[in-house]
């Protein structure tokens, strides 16, 4: 895998009163990737927007988007996220009873397949489907609001998930509670991929975000060189 940090910012914390700016804005700000939560009120206990929403920012930005499903069941949605424009899709391990089925659904849809797991969730429940696997997002919050507290005891979890997947071409995605002092943490641990959301949509449009991305950016890429040296 890439040894520079992707950063993919959380628009849940964007104003949603002006997205499409807004998601301008954060990938003007060195963004490379577009994350996109997708709650359903029932999986977790909120709600935010779906594959409409989703399809009228499409034509704003041609950066990868980085869809997070917080919905049960997510099967009968997977085609409405793909036509969206969605890139990588991703299911909760614990929102569905046949995650091999639902994976194979989106890598048919042509889309990069991820699974997301839970804080309490075991990272050993991927053992069996590595093989249709692009990306595996570990939670540190339980999902469903942005601006929680970082859980530590996922670093630990990211280090195992990491020798589970050995040198397979699969992202390591850390999403919650991530700062330019949580950052480093996962990054040394093997993740390459970070999201964030109140950390980088701080302050007032491009500037100030730019300023929040290269400083979780700089911060984990620091403590990869380090864990590599
Ligand atoms: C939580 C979402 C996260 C959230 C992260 O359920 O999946 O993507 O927006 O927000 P912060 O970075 O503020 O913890
Ligand atoms: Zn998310």
């Amino acid at each position: 895998m890439n040894r520079k940090t992707l950063i993919a910012p959380s628009v849940l914390s964007a104003d949603f009163s002006r997205l499409g700016e807004e998601v301008e804005d954060i990938v003007g700000a060195g963004a490379d990737w577009v994350h996109l939560d997708v709650m359903d009120g029932h999986f977790v206990p909120n709600i935010t927007f779906g594959p409409q929403v989703i399809k009228s920012i499409r034509n704003r930005t041609e950066a990868i988007f980085d869809c997070h499903l917080m919905i049960a069941p997510a099967d009968d949605y997977l085609g409405a996220f793909a036509d969206a424009g969605c890139d990588f899709i991703t299911v909760h391990a614990e929102a569905g009873a046949h995650l091999d089925r639902s994976l194979q659904t989106i890598r048919n849809l042509g889309k990069k397949a991820g699974v997301s797991l839970n804080p309490s969730t075991a990272e050993t429940v991927i053992e069996y489907v590595l093989d249709r696997l692009d990306l595996v997002l570990l939670m540190t919050v339980n999902p469903g609001f942005g601006g929680q507290a970082f859980i530590p005891s996922v670093v630990e979890k990211t280090r195992r998930l990491k020798a589970l997947i050995g040198n397979r071409p699969i992202h390591i995605e850390i999403d919650g509670g991530v700062t330019p002092e949580t950052a480093p943490l996962v990054a040394a641990a093997g993740a390459d991929v970070l999201v964030a959301g109140s950390a980088i949509f701080r302050g007032n449009g491009k500037v100030a975000y730019a300023h929040n991305i290269a400083a979780i950016r700089s911060a984990a890429d620091n403590a990869r060189q380090y864990e590599a040296a």
